[in-house]
């Protein structure tokens, strides 16, 4: 995956748990700098190594490693200079759902590599839709349940993520979606 990914699970291990539990989690990934590029796209058994490494050291499941670095994610990518195109891509936690594909034609515009996730929206009532998530790789779910956390913070709303296995049009991961303003 790009080095873009490996910076923000660097910066959720720096920012949660300091310095010196990074510097272990490199000895751990057998990684001898944490120069990663963002643009460059590494091999992905790099980028699994290097979660192994930091569930390893945190002692954390992979799961939940994947669901807090995509908690962090949308203000991290901010950080970086992509906030204009989230900012581009909807005003509301929906909006944005409904718009990831356009996102990341978007981003694959300037990271050529990406093996672009697919996304659509199905079932859209008020305050519920649901997600459907196309990928080449298996296991990303926790990221995206995180994913969708750190988006409802960004609009600040609630939010309750169930994954769910959809089997049409071919085996996908889904995920019931219910949102609610957060109270005053
Ligand atoms: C400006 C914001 C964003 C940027 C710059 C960005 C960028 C990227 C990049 C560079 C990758 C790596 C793909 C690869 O190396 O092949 C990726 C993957 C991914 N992105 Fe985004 N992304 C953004 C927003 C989002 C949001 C809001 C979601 C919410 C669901 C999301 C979901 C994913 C998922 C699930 C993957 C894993 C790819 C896979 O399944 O193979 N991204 N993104």
């Amino acid at each position: 995956m790009y080095g873009l990914i490996h910076m923000a699970i660097e910066s959720y291990v720096r920012s949660r748990h300091g310095d010196a539990v990074w510097s272990r989690v490199l000895d751990a990934a057998g990684s001898p700098s944490s120069a990663f590029v963002s643009m460059e796209a590494y091999p992905d058994e790099v980028t699994l190594k290097l979660v192994g490494a930091a569930c390893g050291t945190l002692g954390v499941d992979v799961p939940t490693a994947l669901r807090e670095v995509g908690k962090c994610w949308t203000v991290f990518v901010a950080e970086k200079g992509y906030g204009h195109l989230l900012d581009a891509s909807g005003n509301t936690l929906p909006e944005l759902l409904r718009n990831l594909d356009q996102l990341h034609a978007r981003i694959n515009l300037i990271f050529p590599d990406l093996r672009t996730p697919g996304f659509s929206v199905t079932d859209e009532r008020p305050g519920e839709l649901v997600l459907h998530y196309y990928s080449e790789r298996a296991g990303l779910g926790p990221l995206v349940v995180g994913l969708i956390e750190g988006l409802a913070t960004r609009f600040n709303v609630t939010v309750d993520v169930t994954p769910f296995d959809c089997e049409t049009p071919k085996p996908h991961a889904a995920f019931k979606v219910r949102w609610a303003p957060v109270a005053a």
